[in-house]
This record gives C-alpha cells, sequence and structure tokens, in this order.
C-alpha cells in the first residue's frame, strides 16, 4: 500500500497546540511550527479506520483494556523489540511524563536525588522538581561529528552517591540517539550495582532510522529494577487520545505502581486511545515502516540545505526520534533570541535552552517535505538576521 505522507493534515484552527498558539505563545501565528512534538500528515489509515468503527458503535461507556489490547501490545514489543513479555506486566496509562510523575511520587521521597541525563526533553527535571526531589545531571559526552555518548564513569559517581531513581531517555531527545545493546546494558548494570531504579522513557523506540535498531532496557534491566514507558503517540500521532503502556517486569514494583494508581483514582486510557494502540500495534507495522523512511529522506533534505545554505551550523546525526538537534553557537548569540529572530522570519523551532544546551536548537522534522523546505529558508533567514543583529 501507499502511504501519504506529502499531504498536510488540516491542523489551523483544529485546537492543534502546535499550530494554534503559534500567535499567543510565539507573537507568531503566521509562523510555520517545528516545534513540539507531533507530526502534520494524517495517521495511518488503518488506525484511523478502526476509530471510526469504534464511533460508529455509538456508545462511549466505562472500558478496561482488554484482552486483545493487551495482546496486541505484547505482540509489538516481541515482534519489534524482541522482548518477550506478560501482558500481566502492562500497565496501561494516559501518558508517559503523567506516569513518570506518578513513579516518582510512588518510588521516592522528598529530596531523594534523581538523575537525568542532560541535555533531555525538559519536562523531566519539571516533574523531578515539582514533585520537591533532587535533579542530578549526568551530562552527555558532545563527540566528533556531534555524536553523543554516555559519560558511564560521572554516571557511576552519581549512582554511588545515593541515586534513587533515573530517568534514561531512549531514544534520546533532543540528541537523536538510539543507544547501543552495550550502552543500555551499561546503564541496567549500574543501576541494579547501586541499586537504583531505572525508569526507560521508550515512547520514541519505534522512530528508528535505517541503519539503526533500538535496543530495550526490557532486555537489560533486572525485574525488580525496571519500568519501561511506552506509548504509540509519538509514532502513530496519536498524543491527543492520551495512551500509554508502562512495562514491568517485576511483581514488587508493578503491585507498588498500581497501588498508587489505585489509591490517587489514576484512571486507565480513554476509550479510543485504547483503541488507537490495539489498531496501531496489529495493523501499523508496515506505515511505521515507510514513515522512518520519510523521516530519514527529511533528515537528509535539513543537511543538504543547511550543508549548501548555512555550513556554519552543525547537525548532529539522526539515528532515532524526528526532532533534529543543530548546532548554532557559531552565530554567536544564545538560542532564546535566535528562535526569536527564526520566528519573525517564518519558523517556530524549540530553543536548546530548555534542555540545557543554549548553543543548540531542535528541529522536529514530521512534516511534510514541502512545509520543510519551507521552514528550511525561514530557519536560513532568521538565523542570519540574528547573527548581524549580534554583531
Ligand atoms: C522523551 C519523551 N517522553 C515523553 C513525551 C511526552 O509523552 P506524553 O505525551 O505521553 O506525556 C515526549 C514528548 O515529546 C518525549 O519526547
Amino acid at each position: 500500500m501507499n502511504y501519504d505522507f506529502d499531504t498536510p493534515a488540516p491542523r489551523a484552527g483544529s485546537g492543534a497546540i502546535k499550530w494554534d498558539l503559534r500567535g499567543s505563545a510565539f507573537g507568531s501565528p503566521e509562523a510555520l511550527p517545528f516545534w513540539i512534538a507531533d507530526s502534520d500528515y494524517m495517521s495511518p489509515p488503518e488506525l484511523v479506520d478502526a476509530l471510526c468503527d469504534a464511533v460508529r458503535r455509538c456508545v462511549f461507556g466505562y472500558n478496561d483494556p482488554s484482552p486483545a489490547y493487551r495482546q496486541a501490545v505484547a505482540n509489538w514489543v516481541e515482534t519489534r523489540h524482541g522482548w518477550k513479555i506478560d501482558t500481566d506486566w502492562i500497565l496501561p496509562a494516559t501518558g508517559v511524563v503523567s506516569e513518570i510523575a506518578n513513579i516518582v511520587r510512588a518510588f521516592t521521597a522528598p529530596g531523594d536525588k534523581i538523575l537525568i541525563q542532560t541535555p533531555v526533553y525538559d519536562p523531566f527535571a519539571g516533574v523531578v522538581k515539582a514533585a520537591g526531589r533532587t535533579v542530578v545531571e549526568n551530562r552527555l559526552v558532545r563527540g566528533e561529528g556531534l555524536r553523543y555518548t554516555m559519560d558511564l564513569e560521572d554516571l557511576e559517581r552519581d549512582l554511588r552517591s545515593g541515586v534513587k531513581l533515573m530517568i534514561l531517555c531512549s531514544p534520546h531527545n533532543p540528541v537523536g540517539r538510539v543507544w547501543t545493546p552495550e550502552e543500555v546494558r551499561s546503564v541496567a548494570e549500574l543501576c541494579e550495582r547501586h541499586g537504583t531504579l531505572l525508569v526507560s522513557d521508550e515512547i520514541h523506540w519505534d522512530l528508528i532510522m535505517p541503519g539503526h535498531r533500538h535496543f530495550t532496557a526490557g532486555l537489560a534491566g533486572t525485574p525488580d529494577n525496571l519500568i519501561v514507558l511506552t506509548a504509540p503517540s509519538k509514532t502513530f500521532n496519536v498524543a491527543g487520545l492520551k495512551c500509554s503502556n508502562a512495562i514491568i517486569p517485576g511483581a514488587a514494583v508493578r503491585e507498588k505502581l498500581s497501588a498508587w494508581q489505585r489509591e490517587y483514582h489514576i484512571e486507565t486510557p480513554n476509550d479510543l486511545g485504547l483503541v488507537a494502540c490495539e489498531a496501531a500495534y496489529r495493523n501499523c507495522a508496515a506505515w511505521c515502516d515507510r514513515q522512518n523512511e520519510y523521516l530519514a529522506g527529511n533528515a537528509a533534505l535539513v543537511r543538504e540545505y543547511l550543508s549548501e545554505n548555512l555550513p556554519e551550523v552543525r547537525v548532529a546525526p539522526l539515528e532515532g526520534t524526528y526532532l533534529m538537534w543543530l548546532d548554532t553557537s557559531a552565530s554567536g548569540v544564545g538560542s532564546r533570541e535566535l528562535c526569536l529572530a527564526m520566528n519573525a522570519a517564518g519558523a517556530i523551532l524549540n530553543d536548546g535552552w530548555r534542555y540545557g544546551d543554549d548553543a543548540f536548537v531542535r528541529l522536529n522534522i514530521a512534516c511534510p517535505r514541502s512545509q520543510l523546505a519551507k521552514g528550511l529558508e525561514a530557519v536560513v533567514k532568521g538565523y542570519r538576521s540574528a547573527k548581524s543583529a549580534g554583531k
């Protein structure tokens, strides 16, 4: 089947944060948006059909994740990620960040240390601080060609100092790494050695560029010490349907989180979220593969366009996710100021400052290629104007 990623989804005016907050959040209501992490082409037709069938049943009462739902998740985890799980290890939830917030509260106490690997998706630190826990930063190492690696010695030192929980971002937003089996095993082993609960956020685990392979922490961690968080939301563009899955092999960890969710009446996903997730994992593997090829084409466009038109901006290699990490340090201008100039020129990106590196900006490439091409012109224009104004 031919899938269409070239036709823009009609998002402006639909309530989409990415489009409809361009004016209020950035003062640029006409600029093209390349910020918040969702996609600007349509979800897989097989998934949309399943949702339409569910809507036509015309009843939306209380629902529980069905055995068929659980089996679809387990089959996906095994066929795509090589991890054989029991269906009762799956704890469905309404989102990954809210689940991290629950986990932080359920497994740690105020003041406890929680480790993140920066620069990283900013809600990690936000959730930790909001819960009154202490953020410990294990900074990633920027290597040759902007490929990042982990500083495992520093990680071990930190963990030894009594870190209770580590949030691994795998694949990593925003640096674009797909961690190797060796890297994931090292993290899991260090967490086990130091009694640190490993929470592996693998929301981007199906967004993998050709030549790379995701290695889930599920294949490396010890059951008593591990929570893997996944969702169909990024891959199939269903973030608004609020459905994620925690996969927890250890009975004690699972029971502790379940008990917390019961105590605070934390709901299972909404009915249509469950329908979408089951349909995605049952019927949309081919769409997922085509999307990865399309994204690889978009990433190539970014590299080619910038190397021709703005070679001083270097691009981190994209191994996974649809978020590209651009080194704008040669501008001499901080990322917030640079983003303002790009907004004015017609493209909204995320400043790197929020992730912990002011010398970078983040570009979301999950959109039709024509939109990306227009956006790149605005990126170059905004960069040049910020740089000359900064002189
Ligand atoms: C690493 C990571 N985790 C979680 C989320 C958000 O997940 P959710 O919408 O399920 O809370 C994002 C969204 O960009 C993300 O990049």
